[in-house]
């Protein structure tokens, strides 16, 4: 079953506001590819690529990269981006029915999207459309990003945020339960692919506006179905939880920056030649 939670124009805009882009992800992702396949890479498919922040930056290293997406708000948004290169184009489709030939795609890659779609199927059309030897990377963070800023307590930090994130806990999608790294590793594990392997955290630091923090928090799933039902409620969260963080670091203005702690993970496989 594929589930349809990023359908409004305005959230896939702070989308692309405000989501990191996996940087470090995709370095590792291509020198897990070079020490395999050190020839030219042709294609990349980049599913459930939201606003293009990821697809984007697969860019340098293949002919061509296509992202795909069930969403036409967030396809749309990704269009924008001044920095597309002629060789990145979009296709709106299912995760589950790629536009692909058999053994047309030298790598395909799923970035904090996997858990939304129909895993099972997904995993079946990724090798049909891989070539041999080609690869599958799928990579998410979790929720409990944490901060740190000059010399506050990190632990005081972190239970404000906590406190966030607890909240927003019951408006998570029933789709993804309470744990996407158990849903990451069960794919893992159904991999039939020998080389593979699994990350389970990879820290990755960001200095962002305490606004950026928490406009990046707003694009959760969970935020934004709190914001459906209680717009009023998803308001004053946020705004208490900016309160309260600022009143911790003693600021008063919400662009102070703040070192935000993204804690990814992810697996890589490569299709047997
Ligand atoms: C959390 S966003 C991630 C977007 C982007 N990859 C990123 O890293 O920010 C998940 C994306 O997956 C898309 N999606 C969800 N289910 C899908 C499916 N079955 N097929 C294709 N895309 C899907 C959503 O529309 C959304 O844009």
């Amino acid at each position: 079953m594929a589930v349809r939670v990023f359908e409004g124009i305005d959230h896939a805009a702070a989308y692309l506001q405000h989501r990191v882009a996996p940087y470090e992800l995709i370095n590792r992702i291509m020198s897990y590819m070079e020490k395999r396949m050190p020839n030219q890479f042709n294609l990349a498919v980049d599913v459930g690529c939201g606003s293009g922040q990821g697809t984007i930056l697969l860019a340098p290293y293949f002919t061509k990269v296509v992202g795909t997406d069930v969403s036409p708000a967030q396809l749309e948004i990704a269009l924008t981006n001044p920095r597309n290169p002629p060789s990145l184009s979009y296709r709106e489709c299912p995760a589950e029915k790629l536009p692909f030939a058999p053994g047309e795609v030298d790598l395909v890659t799923a970035m904090t999207a996997a858990h939304w779609f129909d895993r099972e199927k997904f995993l079946l059309e990724a090798d049909r459309v891989l070539r041999p030897g080609g690869c599958l990377a799928l990579l998410s963070y979790t929720m409990d990003m944490e901060l740190e800023y000059g010399d506050v307590s990190n632990a005081t930090l972190h239970d404000i945020c906590n406190e966030f994130y607890t909240a927003l806990l019951p408006y998570r999608n029933p789709h993804i339960g309470k744990s996407s790294m158990e849903i990451y590793s069960a794919m893992f594990d159904s991999c039939s692919y020998p080389d593979k392997e699994w990350n389970e955290c990879l820290r990755s630091k960001r200095i962002l506006p305490l606004s950026g923090y928490l406009g990046m928090v707003e694009t959760f799933s969970s935020y934004q179905k709190l914001l459906q039902q209680d717009p009023a409620e998803a308001e004053r969260l946020s705004n208490d939880t900016r309160n309260k963080l600022m009143s911790a670091m003693k600021v008063s203005s919400p662009d102070t920056e703040v070192t935000v702690v993204v804690k990814y993970f992810y697996w890589l496989a490569r299709k047997p030649l």
